[in-house]
């Protein structure tokens, strides 16, 4: 099915398909006259405000207080095109759902200098129109593409005014003073205001938003642990179909930790690793096309994506006949161990650094112990030796995005501090790439990652995704209970 309704065309032109020029096509005057009328009023007139508006609001206050004076625009993006009248599922900007907690797609939020600080208005698209047929031969018709709020739902939903976006790119480019902009989201936005920006000024509007979401309020925190509890629910559902993604491939994993994120939130929060056999040592296969094998691990790293746009980043690695051998263990127990220690490192007042400096330790150790490098650990760690098989960093920021707060400064972030309410995860590997002739033979196609979301506390750190088993022995006992 496509996009373009089929009426009645006079003037024999091309199919209908969206508006051109600001003009319809036309359609017979007896069934324009028909379209106009006959249709309910659902206005909804009862509705609550979005169970973050307090936090919302309280973001966008920060935001106010940093740029004082300046016009603030902040895009949730547009539709990209797949393919002729076929577009890509839409994910609202981070930016503005964080300032907003609205997702629509080619809302802007601006915020207008006013007295001491901002007024801050939601430009969205309203309802449709029905008189001038706007509602039904539009593309962007509310009868193709769903019932969007009107102006007055949304400012009842998000807590301030709210205007029809498509007057804004004429008067932001009408407006006098300073103004910065989220780039890349908005090209139409950022075209209109081309001759009064410019790259670095809008990079630090970016850079705050980006270190404002560094600590976690309340709300942010609940809708993490909703993320991995879906999170935790979608790995049980994949151990419980093993032997159906024995009979075809990957593709069955990721299929079935889908299901579970489009079911219980709103996407998954990036591609879904289902890596089995050799696939795990490749840190982000994606392809998901490749055989899973009884004797072989799985490496599952997947994520659910709350409605509110949070996401969990989670990895198991599982033997898919639900028992490690003996050396699939021996690596599978020091990649644990570094977890452990990683962990351990994680509460207020340490450097972000230091859990990934904690696992590297052991993992070097471990590789020093085995004879897969030589000693001693100090020169090991020193020339960075294990990184060979270690390959990545232990960890990252965990949000809205799974990279998340991805531009904060140096000093803000991968030099900073930890603080209470900050959430990262945990996430030590060991990888042998299948065509490594540095290391014995049996070693060779075994990767493996233990990866869990820890929450920063005033006393130490919360692991979200305890839920997930991630001893070896309690991952071979988790999943015997769940094949019964
Ligand atoms: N899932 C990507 C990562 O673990 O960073
Ligand atoms: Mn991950
Ligand atoms: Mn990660």
């Amino acid at each position: 099915m496509t996009d373009q309704p089929a009426p009645e065309n006079p003037e024999g032109d091309e199919p209908i398909k969206q508006r051109k020029n600001g003009l319809y096509p036309a359609v017979s005057d007896e069934l324009a006259e028909n379209m106009k009328s006959g249709w309910a009023d659902t206005e909804l007139r009862d509705l609550r405000p979005i169970p973050q508006a307090q936090e919302t609001a309280r973001r966008r206050a920060e935001l106010s207080a940093r740029f004082p004076g300046e016009r603030l625009v902040i895009p949730a993006g547009n539709l990209k095109t797949r393919s002729n009248d076929t577009e890509y599922a839409f994910r609202a900007s981070t930016e503005y759902a964080y300032l907003t907690g609205d997702q629509t797609q080619d809302g802007v939020l601006v915020l207008e200098p006013a007295g001491d600080g901002h007024e801050a208005t939601l430009h969205l698209l309203p309802r449709s129109d029905r008189e001038n047929g706007e509602f039904w031969l539009d593309g962007m018709g509310e009868l193709w593409v769903g019932r969007r709020n009107s102006l007055t739902e949304a400012e009842r939903l998000y807590g301030m005014p709210c205007a029809d976006v498509r007057e804004l790119a004429a008067a932001l480019a009408q407006a006098t003073g300073p103004v910065r902009v989220v780039r890349g989201h908005d090209a139409g936005v950022e075209a209109a205001l081309t001759d009064k920006v410019t790259a670095e000024r809008d990079e630090e509007l970016r850079i705050f938003v980006s270190e404002q979401r560094l600590v976690k309020d309340a709300f942010e925190i609940g809708e993490l642990q909703k993320a991995v509890d879906s999170t935790v629910r979608g790995f049980e559902d994949v151990v419980k179909v093993l032997d159906k993604a024995e009979a075809t491939s990957e593709r069955y994993i990721e299929g079935t930790f889908f299901l579970r994120a489009r079911v219980e939130g709103n996407d998954i929060g990036y591609g879904s690793i289902c890596a089995a056999g050799p696939h795990a040592t490749t840190l982000h296969w994606v392809r998901n096309d490749g055989p899973v094998r009884s004797g072989e691990l799985l490496l599952l790293d997947a994520g659910v994506e709350t409605h509110t746009l949070y996401t969990a980043d989670v990895t198991r690695t599982l033997p898919v006949n639900g028992r490690y051998d003996e050396l699939q263990r021996k690596i599978y127990d020091a990649v644990y161990e570094a977890q452990e220690a990683g962990i351990a490192a994680v509460k207020p007042g340490a450097k972000f650094r230091d859990f990934h400096d904690a696992s590297q330790r052991v993992l070097a150790e471990k590789l020093v112990e085995w004879g897969l490098v030589e000693g001693p650990v100090e020169r090991v760690i020193e020339l960075g030796l294990q990184r060979r098989w270690t390959l990545h960093g232990t960890g990252h920021m965990l949000g809205m995005d799974v990279h998340d707060c991805a531009v904060a400064r140096t000093e803000a972030y991968v030099d900073g501090v930890l603080e209470p309410g900050m959430v990262l995860t945990v996430e030590p590997g060991l990888y042998f790439q299948a065509d490594d002739l540095t290391v014995p033979e049996e070693y060779r196609g075994i990767g493996v990652r233990i990866e869990d979301d820890i929450l920063v506390t005033e006393d130490g750190n919360r692991n979200l995704s305890a839920g997930l088993p991630r001893t070896s022995a309690d991952v071979e006992a988790w999943m015997a209970g769940l094949k019964g």
